[in-house]
């Protein structure tokens, strides 16, 4: 059973992911500082895998405790590297934090994966690397644009970082991640309000918010609204044992988009969040949102073809999970 070190393991993609390498028969070993997770996300995955895991709550940007764990456990295949910082507006407001700890906790890993010998590594990445593209959909060769936002441009230096480092790579690029595991027991416990959509949806759905604004509808879209590339956390996560799977036979750097293929809008995602859950939303049009990019969604040929992987799950079932996770977290009986 194939060790594999799992930084941010306890945040909403990383949980995911954790019981994923579990039904793939690798052994996840986690590392969060819960800076930005909880410790219910545990209690989840175990209830979920049916067993116990081993978990290290460090930071990863302190050398000699990530070292010590390396050191104790011994025998890593590889890292799934996590743990960073994800919110947009917060990056505006803080670049330097987001800047040390998201580029930080990458050097400490890459320099502590090369004095236990660990030569394989995934890192999360994000489409917002792509900028506004200017033809779509996007596939791995679209060059970066400047970065909108510190959160962005920290997912570039990673990216680059990587490039030049000798460790084997796989960068996946995610797209809009949503819904959860369909127990609904494990998710996103970020401390940030959200900023995503869906999840102020399902807030507005409980009753924590009065209303949904659309930032805008009249972009170049069909109904005016912006375009994303909506995949299910759940595919998402399967990407990354399939990665791992495609890394461990094919050394090198590789680079994949990790997404479903399909561009859905803001109105067509309220309108599929109304009709899985039959449940009615109140929803206006507001202000376009600045740095909004109109529309974007994937290519992820190269992904389905090299790492046998395709996303699978729909719109409708995303919006089911999303609901039960909502009521999950609020402690209503699912
Ligand atoms: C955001 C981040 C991106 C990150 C991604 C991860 C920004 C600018 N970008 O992408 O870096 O990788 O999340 O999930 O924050 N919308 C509304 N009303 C709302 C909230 C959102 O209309 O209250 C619209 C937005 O205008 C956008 C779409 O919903 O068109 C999706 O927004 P969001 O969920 O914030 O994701 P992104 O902006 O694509």
């Amino acid at each position: 059973m194939s060790k594999i070190l799992v930084t941010g393991g306890l945040g909403y993609i990383g949980s995911h992911t954790v019981v994923e390498l579990d039904k793939a028969g690798y052994t996840p070993i986690i590392i969060d500082n819960l800076s930005n997770s909880s410790t219910k996300n545990i209690i989840g995955i175990e209830q979920i895998i049916q067993k116990k895991l081993k978990w290290y709550n460090i930071d990863c940007k302190k050398e000699d405790a990530l070292n010590q764990v390396l050191l104790k456990e011994g025998n890593i295949h590889g890292a799934i590297h996590f743990a960073a910082y994800k919110s947009v507006e917060e990056s505006i407001k803080y670049p330097k934090k987001y800047h040390d700890n998201n580029i930080g906790s990458l050097e400490v890993l890459l320099n502590c994966m090369r004095k236990n010998n660990i030569k394989n590594i995934i890192f999360s990445s994000s489409c917002t690397v792509y900028g506004n593209p200017e033809s779509l959909p996007v596939d791995e060769n679209t060059p970066f644009k400047k970065a909108e936002s510190p959160y962005s441009e920290t997912k570039q230096i990673c990216e680059n970082i990587l490039k030049r480092d000798s460790c084997n790579s796989v960068i996946l690029r995610y797209f809009n991640p949503i819904g959860c595991h369909n127990s609904g027991l494990i998710g996103d416990y970020s401390n940030n309000k959200p900023t995503n959509l869906v999840p102020i949806i399902t807030e507005t759905a409980i009753g924590k918010r009065d209303n949904v604004t659309i930032f805008g509808d009249n972009y170049n879209t069909p109904d005016g609204t912006c375009i994303r590339d909506y995949i299910h956390v759940v595919d998402l996560a399967q990407s990354h044992t399939k990665a791992l799977n495609y890394l461990i036979k094919n050394k090198g750097k590789h680079v994949f988009n990790i997404g479903t293929g399909k561009g859905v809008s803001v109105k067509e995602i309220i309108n599929a969040f109304i009709k899985a859950n039959n449940i009615k939303i109140n929803y206006s049009i507001g202000k376009k949102r600045s740095g909004d990019i109109e529309k974007i969604w994937a290519n992820c040929n190269l992904a389905n073809k090299k790492l046998n992987w395709k996303a699978k799950k729909s719109i409708n079932q995303s919006m089911i999970d999303a609901w039960k996770w909502e009521q999950h977290k609020n402690n209503h009986v699912i």
